[in-house]
């Protein structure tokens, strides 16, 4: 077994997105093989409706795949091709745009006008960038959850974890998301495969991940739970964090436990030509596909 290290702790970043959303971004729009097969992670969590009711009016998706993950409020869904649905609390939208939809995304709040969620975009390889869209839409209920002895708990979203398999399938990048809830003063252990490229995204509570590979010089040395831990500060409320390469991540809850998403995938190592909500390989099928939105094409009729 080896600990994977933390590459990099960093605060997800207030963003305006859509019609005028405010959220806070984790990754996106920068170094798209930092967390290849990801491409972007959003945090909207908000308690004022006028920042984030506005929406994400109609836009169109190619060569990538949105997973919306909602927690508190719901997120209403509508496309060209027909489909439409709204995502409640703890339900999970895996939308695989592939050759191209149009959709609209307009989240409200709950009874006290409160959002909170995720939209993760995950890339597909060139052979699946032109693929038929397609949709997994998950209810809360049947999203398994996993418990522990010491009180963890893992809400499998995609991926196999402790015996339990996600519902979610058929993903390029053979992604795990797992949605994970450590207690206060617990330190867990959790194992992810070495081919894959892991990140978490802390949003509750505070803790710390076991980095072994800092030299002693920079490592805080702190006493939790009656142990000495090499550890570094206690990560806290939406921060991103980046892992090396390993098997495996440990944790250490701080005195009010935390939550995060434990998300990893395979990398796809290709080249990227990102333009907006469009992302490619190459900068002519990025030409392509405007010129597709220009003509009207941009929607392949469903066969
Ligand atoms: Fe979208």
């Amino acid at each position: 077994m080896s600990l994977r290290p933390t590459l990099e702790t960093r605060a997800a970043v207030p963003t305006l997105e859509g019609a005028g959303v405010k959220l806070h971004r984790a990754f996106g729009f920068q170094d798209p093989s930092e967390l290849d097969p990801f491409l972007l992670f959003d945090d909207f969590r908000n308690n004022n409706p006028a920042d984030f009711e506005k929406g994400f009016p109609w836009h169109p998706h190619r060569g990538i795949e949105t997973i919306t993950y909602v927690l508190e409020g719901t997120v209403a869904h509508s496309d060209s091709l027909g489909n439409t649905g709204t995502l409640g609390a703890g339900d999970v939208q895996w939308m695989t745009a592939g050759s191209g939809i149009l959709h609209q995304e307009m989240p409200h709040g709950n009874g006290a006008g409160q959002m909170h969620g995720f939209q993760l975009w995950g890339n597909l390889p060139s052979h699946q960038k032109m693929t038929a869209p397609r949709y997994q839409d998950v209810t809360c209920d049947a999203i398994p959850e996993v418990i522990d002895d010491d009180g963890t708990r893992v809400r499998v979203i995609t991926g196999e974890f402790w015996g339990k398999t996600g519902p979610i399938d058929g993903i390029a990048a053979d992604p795990q998301y797992l949605d994970v809830t450590v207690p206060a003063g617990v330190r867990k252990t959790f194992r992810i495969d070495t081919y894959r490229r892991a990140f978490a995204y802390i949003f509750q509570g505070a803790g710390a991940f076991v980095d072994a590979s800092r030299p002693s010089g920079v490592l805080l040395e702190k006493e939790i739970g009656g142990e000495e831990l090499n550890i570094r500060d206690m990560s806290g409320d939406r921060t991103l964090v980046r892992f090396g390469s390993g098997d495996e991540v440990t944790v250490q809850a701080g005195p009010e436990g935390l939550r995060f998403l434990l998300i990893s995938g395979a990398p796809i190592d290709e080249p990227v030509a990102w333009h907006g909500p469009i992302v490619m390989n190459t900068r002519a099928e990025i030409s392509q596909a405007v010129q597709d939105l220009k003509n009207g094409t941009f929607i392949k009729p469903a066969h």
